[in-house]
């Protein structure tokens, strides 16, 4: 049997294999209340249904002002605990693992889904809101944020924690902590983004305290549930966070009590970023080689190539995202390819190749 698709223990809760779907953002609640509808339950169930040893959902906001755009889910009130609920049960139905993506996007939020022009935040008059940051500093091109309150700080912990006692009640079966990508825990993280003098900014462990506050907040109502972390490895410029500080975070954020660091990259600023095949994949290994479990992601296109990943030892498990959304059974085709036999649904035997 091959690596990629031997199970793996996370805590309490085993994984059919080590392929897993990325966690994707839909931009589709179009009522604009993060309520899940039926688009994200007829994607995640058929990401679960196509071989997948955990399907993370998309990018979920802990409050309305943590979304990215007007149209992301959210895991913050009653309907949108009741929307996941149905979604969860289908993907356990199908015989499907699911985890929800906790996140709050700072100051990249209220801005428009990426199909929508123009690009860039969304204005009051269209539903838009002022988004907030460890520091008044924009992203580039987005408008200002105002810099979070110490008091506000606190209130974040607490939406995390409110937010993963619902996703269990969901019927979640992992919690993944949204850390990269320059969203909010990110913007904490980095120098570039967060200029605070108070104790959660400056010196590395200030700039750290709010994701380890999070990871420990989630962790507290996870119960034995996994509990992932997804990092940018790098914001791939001069002065920002590096490969080294991810490393030095992820052992904290183990002792938190994290299971696993997903490990990404950029986001956080523009910058150029040289992309090819299993790019990130280096960044996972730097990750693993500090003692973690880790995840590797981003241009993994290839079962041989997935399969290389975990023989060389660099991750323990692999993430996939566009691949899955070109093909949701990108997984049974690569177990059938590495393994020459794969779980197909019976009612689709006839196509299995
Ligand atoms: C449509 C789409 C939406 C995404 N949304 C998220 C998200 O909500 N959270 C996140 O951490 N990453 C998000 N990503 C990044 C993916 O999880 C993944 O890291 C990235 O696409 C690289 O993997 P790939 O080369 O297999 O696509 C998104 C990617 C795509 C293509």
């Amino acid at each position: 049997m091959s690596l990629l698709f031997s199970p793996i223990r996370l805590r309490g809760t085993e994984l059919r294999n080590r392929l897993w779907i990325a966690p994707m953002c839909q931009y589709s609640c179009e009522a604009g209340d993060g309520v899940p509808g039926d688009w994200h339950l007829v994607h995640l169930s058929a990401l679960a249904r196509g071989g997948a040893g955990l399907v993370l959902t998309e990018a979920a906001a802990v409050s309305p002002e943590g979304r990215i755009s007007p149209q992301d889910a959210g895991v913050w009130d009653d309907a949108q605990e009741a929307a996941w609920t149905r979604i969860v049960q289908v993907v356990h139905d199908l015989g499907g693992t699911i985890g929800v993506q906790l996140a709050h996007a700072g100051r990249k939020a209220s801005t428009r889904r990426p199909w929508d022009r123009p690009q860039g935040s969304v204005p009051a008059s269209e539903g838009g809101w002022t988004a907030v940051a460890p520091s008044a500093v924009a992203y580039p091109g987005y408008a200002e944020p105002e810099a979070l309150t110490e008091q506000a700080v606190a209130t974040v912990v607490e939406d995390f924690a409110a937010a993963t006692a619902r996703s269990v009640r969901a019927g979640f079966d992992v919690l993944e902590v949204h850390a990269a990508h320059g969203y909010l825990l990110h913007q904490f993280l980095s120098p570039l983004s967060n200029t605070r003098d108070d104790a959660w900014g400056g010196p590395l462990e200030h700039r750290a305290r709010l994701l380890l506050d999070v990871v420990r907040a989630v962790r507290a109502e996870a119960g034995d549930r996994p509990v992932l972390v997804r990092l940018s490895g790098t914001d791939w410029t001069e002065g920002g966070w590096t490969i080294e500080d991810t490393a030095v975070v992820s052992r904290w954020a183990r002792e938190a009590g994290a299971d696993l660091i997903d490990v990404s990259s950029g986001g956080n600023v523009p910058a150029r970023i040289a992309t090819g095949p299993g790019y990130q994949v280096p960044l996972a290994g730097r990750v693993r080689d500090a003692g973690l479990v880790a995840s590797a992601v981003g241009l993994i296109t290839e079962a041989e190539q997935a399969e290389q990943v975990l023989a060389e030892g660099r991750a323990d498990a692999v993430m996939i995202a566009r691949a899955a959304l070109r093909d949701p059974n990108t997984p049974l085709h690569w177990q059938q390819r590495l393994d020459g036999a794969a779980p197909w649904p019976a009612q689709y035997e006839r196509a299995a190749v």
